[in-house]
């Protein structure tokens, strides 16, 4: 059986063919740790894609290592982590990993909007904020305003933004990390550019804290074929941009099927949409996850019935919704 893979946000369209040739271009400089020119340039491309001077950019392998960076970085200056809830889970396990504790500041209900009341009664200059925007899992976009980022840097001592899926709502607090001296914007070429496999992020801030947070992982650890691979996808602009324009038809397409349904989604920023379900969101994975479609679904109370929908190609969009209908049937049928 074909698994359709709708749980981890991946794309499902292959990177640019420039990929391979730039891939195949530096493969006989794998006997050396690092290649300059390639590093110049790829630094000169992201510095050009991001509108930020070079010094600004920090490379990781993927942006989960940018945030266990981030971690450690937070441990060393006694930064006590927050997060907002429900959020990247990704971020809770990787400080839990490092031996660090991360208390939340919750979404509203049902709309998972920020609540500035919360965030003002946490806020302090002792505390790192963390907020992915938009935000997963549940899709939405938290804030696409200066105001709210005056407010969030003037009440936390470092705010990192996670814009994982940035290219999917075309705001970016980017510009920002010049003008405040905390705020740190994390990047990756794992969803838009489709890259997933290749482990690329990458951390934008000020000069300084740039300098800092890198001391907090390896020399050399985004690799020559890693690299070559990002700078084959952002040289291929219009690629990404055709991509990225396909996967919101395919997201709106799929939001109308399971409205059909008579399922709520939320308006979706992302390359996923979140769905409220009349079950367990964890009951329908795995009954899905039978029939050989992968979803996600969460233990978490808040969100039990809820599950997250990675879009996918028309056709494995098209048999998630047949059977998730099926699925509504025999509950209605069985009830
Ligand atoms: C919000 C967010 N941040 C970070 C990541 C990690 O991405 P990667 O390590 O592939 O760059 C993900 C992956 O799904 C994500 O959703």
């Amino acid at each position: 059986m074909r698994i359709a893979r709708m749980h981890l946000n991946e794309s499902p369209f292959k990177p640019s063919r420039l990929v391979s040739s730039h891939v195949s271009k530096y493969v006989d400089k794998l006997n050396l740790y690092h290649v300059e020119e390639l590093e110049a340039e790829f630094l000169k491309k992201l510095s050009s894609y991001t509108k930020l001077p070079r010094e600004s950019i920090s490379l990781y392998p993927g942006s989960s290592e940018a945030l266990i960076a981030l971690v450690r970085f937070c441990r060393s200056r006694a930064l006590k982590l927050v997060s907002i809830w429900p959020s990247f889970h990704g971020f809770v396990e990787f400080a839990n990993m490092e031996g660090v504790g991360v208390d939340f500041v919750y979404l509203t209900p049902e709309s998972f909007e920020l609540d500035l009341a919360k965030l003002t009664a946490v806020g302090s200059r002792s505390k790192a904020l963390y907020l992915a925007n938009p935000n997963n899992p549940t899709s939405n976009i938290l804030f696409q305003d200066k105001d709210t980022l005056d407010f969030l840097s003037s009440r936390f001592g470092l705010v990192i933004v996670d814009e994982a899926y940035f290219e999917f709502s075309g705001y970016t607090a980017a510009d920002g990390v010049l003008d405040y001296d905390n705020l740190v914007v994390v990047r990756t070429f794992s969803k838009a550019f489709s890259l997933a496999g290749a482990r690329v992020g990458y951390v934008l801030t000020n000069q300084e804290l740039s300098e800092e947070i890198g001391r907090y992982t390896a020399l050399f650890s985004v690799s020559t074929t890693s690299l070559a691979s990002a700078l084959g996808a952002l040289e291929d602009i219009d690629y990404m941009m055709e991509i990225v324009k396909k996967v919101i038809e395919l997201r709106e397409e799929l939001k109308r099927d399971v409205e059909k349904l008579g399922l709520y989604a939320l308006n979706s920023k992302t390359n996923f949409l979140f769905i409220k379900t009349p079950t367990l969101g964890r009951v329908l994975a795995r009954s899905l996850s039978e029939k050989g479609i992968k979803i996600r679904a969460y233990n978490d109370r808040l969100i039990e019935n809820y599950i997250r929908v990675s879009v996918s190609s028309r056709e494995d969009n098209l048999r998630f919704t047949e059977a998730l209908a099926a699925l509504l049937r025999e509950r209605s049928t069985v009830g």
